[in-house]
């Protein structure tokens, strides 16, 4: 099984998005897969230029020449790709909404029935990969990825395919967190993330009961806040550098 993760952090290998995407890998590979971690950040992506160019001149090559020459293909060769990346304003950020916004030379043109009672672009491809999302958000709780779950759910449809596995991570600034009485728990929530790679490769699926252990909270929320609050004073009077204590 080939698995292609695409990160889409603008911090690229720096972000948070990147600890949860290592782990997963490691269980990934562990089990067998063969996996490539796309930084999303470290590639020249342009804007889709809306013309429909790739539909009405080019039988489904971009005009623009960048990455995405690269990109499709590595895409499109997977059994299974991942779309890792932090929560930007209730939402995907733009260099992942760019890099998707890219994706469509890979349908045709032309309109068909979804088979639910709506439309969808038809298939340039016999076989679509299956879509595991991977997200953090700075803030607690599992609200933060309402938009983006059902974001994925909707984009699964259009490209012909289904999302196998979901994993987001609320309080996702504890990743980084090196306190003695933390790094404990982070440790157990990595474990988990490894066994969900594992499990998307032998399984093609997250359980719910793995699912469930990975949604837990890992420090209370009103901890995560008060530290949190605390951390970002002392980052703010030391001009964006971590503070010594807690991080
Ligand atoms: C422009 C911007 C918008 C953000 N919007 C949200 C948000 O709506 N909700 C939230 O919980 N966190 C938000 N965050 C915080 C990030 O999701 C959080 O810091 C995350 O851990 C960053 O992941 P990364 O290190 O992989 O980039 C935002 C961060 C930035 C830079």
């Amino acid at each position: 099984m080939k698995i292609t993760v695409f990160s889409g952090s603008h911090k690229g290998r720096e972000g948070n998005t990147l600890l949860m995407v290592e782990e997963f890998l490691k269980g990934a590979e562990e089990a067998g897969a063969e996996t490539e971690n796309v930084i999303l950040a470290e590639k020249n992506i342009r804007y889709c230029k809306g013309d429909f160019d790739c539909w009405l001149k080019t039988s489904g090559k971009c005009t623009l020449h960048d990455d995405m020459e690269v990109l499709i293909p590595s895409f499109m060769e997977s059994d299974v790709v991942v779309f890792a990346f932090p929560v930007y304003f209730d939402n995907i950020p733009a260099l992942m909404k760019t890099f998707i916004d890219r994706l469509l030379p890979i349908l045709l043109p032309h309109f068909v029935e979804d088979g639910e009672g709506g439309y969808r672009h038809g298939k340039r491809f016999e076989k679509y990969p299956k879509i595991v999302v991977i997200s953090n958000s700075g803030l607690p709780g599992l609200s933060n990825f309402q938009v983006v779950s059902l974001f994925f759910r909707r984009f699964a449809r259009t490209l012909h395919t289904e999302v196998i596995g979901e994993i987001y991570r609320g309080e996702g600034e504890v990743l980084k967190v090196k306190n003695l009485l933390v790094k404990p728990l982070v440790s157990k929530y990595k474990k988990l993330l490894r066994n969900a790679g594992r499990s998307i490769v032998e399984n093609q699926e997250i359980s719910d009961e793995l699912r469930e252990k990975l949604e837990k909270t890992i420090v209370p929320d009103y901890l995560y806040i008060k530290f949190g609050n605390e951390e970002m004073d002392r980052m703010i009077e030391n001009k964006g550098k971590r503070g010594s204590e807690g991080a």
